[in-house]
């Protein structure tokens, strides 16, 4: 045991009794945090690596481009790392059909509303007169994020009435048993505090422990791991480390789930603060550089390809702006591109047949009617670490 973090307290569920945990306020204490030797090698590698990915989003010409395609890369691999089967491929293409939400599966529709969380929080948060970044603000997106789907009967948008626990198959036998409901609500006070109070910690460590913070309380029915991920987000545009959200940090925890819960596990148990900011901060340090590489391939991949485009004789105005569009819509229908085009059919279907012959576009999926088109060689690139693991 490395420092205390907090006390169990004994309770009932029915008829079983269980120790909840309640965790003591940011920041560690008894003995305080300190930044030093290795960790401060990976606090500076994980902060130059975000500079280099808010300077390169900075250098290309659009850079919704990315943030498109970035965001949703995060909001479906953070809804998979609990169960969600759903894929890039498959919310691009639900997208590009145009068709309204309730026609997509539910594990489409919980990436949709991850995607009108993230929305709605940034609006909130980037108006004068929007929410701050709080609890409130937190249920609310809670709200969105857990509307319909299989979240109905999960309270959405509600701190939890009652109690909860991680792994297992009941209370009496979970890995981790979170803090009694009525300890909740003033354990998210501290929180909130913690976030717009002072501190000499560093902002990317802040994050880190409010993340880890966060999942202990585990506040809501489900959920908890989605909003605590996107909470990661937000605090890094909040503290100003990083201007969108670019960083999709989600797959470094995908791709080492157990570790990443392990290390949650020890923060409660051991008070490793340590040993979670380390798997924090390198995975930020990973993913930026992975992002940063990424664009850069992206921007080339775009670059190689509109000079195909333009060089090729039967090229019109029409397919011309059609391609332009294809890195924020990397799936489109006729449909579709007659909206972004604002043209006939006639001219839309004659601009996405010139994208395939020179070999930009393939045709993915639908029937006859419906049938869509992906910018294969941009979603190859883009899909790389968010189809399902085989198994699950
Ligand atoms: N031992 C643990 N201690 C604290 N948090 C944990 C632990 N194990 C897993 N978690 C967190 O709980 C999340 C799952 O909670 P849940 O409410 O189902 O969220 P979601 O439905 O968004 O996946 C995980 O993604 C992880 O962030
Ligand atoms: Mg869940």
């Amino acid at each position: 045991m490395r420092r205390n973090t907090g006390r169990y307290e004994r309770g009932n569920v029915g008829s079983e009794e269980v120790s909840a945990f309640i965790p003591e306020p940011l920041p560690p204490h008894d003995p305080p945090l300190v930044i030093d030797g290795g960790l401060a090698d990976l606090l500076r590698r994980a902060e130059t690596a975000l500079g280099r990915l808010e300077l390169a989003s900075a250098m290309v010409p659009s850079v919704n481009w990315f943030l498109y395609s970035f965001v949703r890369k995060e909001a479906v691999i953070s809804s998979q790392i609990e169960g969600t089967q759903a894929t890039l491929m498959d919310l691009l293409a639900f997208e590009a059909s145009g068709q309204v939400k309730s026609a997509g599966t539910a594990d489409v529709r919980e990436v949709c509303n991850y995607l009108e969380a993230m929305a709605y929080v940034r609006k909130q948060l980037g108006r004068p007169k929007g929410l701050p970044l709080s609890v409130r603000l937190l249920n609310e997106t809670h709200r969105r994020l857990m509307q319909g789907v299989r979240g109905a009967e999960k309270q959405p948008g509600e701190i939890r009435r009652s109690q909860n626990w991680i792994g297992g198959t009941r209370p009496g036998n979970a890995a981790f048993v979170p803090p009694p409901p009525r300890a909740v609500g003033e354990l998210l006070g501290r929180l909130e505090k913690f976030i717009h109070g002072e501190s000499k910690l560093p902002a990317l460590v802040r994050a880190g422990l409010v993340h880890v913070q966060f999942e202990t309380i585990h506040p809501y029915l489900d959920g908890n791991g989605r909003i605590g991920r996107l909470l990661i987000a937000l605090l890094l545009e909040h503290w100003n480390l990083l201007s969108q959200p670019l960083l999709y940090l989600s797959l470094f925890f995908k791709r080492h789930r157990a570790e990443y819960y392990r290390r949650l596990d020890s923060v409660r148990a051991d008070g490793d603060f340590e040993g979670w900011l380390e798997f924090f901060l390198e995975g930020v340090a990973v993913i930026a550089d992975e992002a940063v590489a990424a664009t850069r391939d992206l921007f080339a991949l775009v670059s190689a390809d509109r000079a195909r485009v333009l060089a090729a004789p039967t090229t019109s105005v029409t397919a011309a702006r059609l391609f332009e569009l294809l890195p924020e819509h990397p799936i489109v229908s006729i449909a579709r591109a007659v909206e972004l085009l604002a043209t006939t059919k006639p001219t839309a279907a004659k601009a996405i047949s010139t994208l395939v012959d020179v070999g930009v576009l393939v045709k993915i999926g639908g029937r006859r009617r419906d049938r869509t088109f992906g910018y294969a060689a941009y979603l190859d690139r883009l899909r790389a670490g968010t189809e399902l693991e085989r198994g699950r």
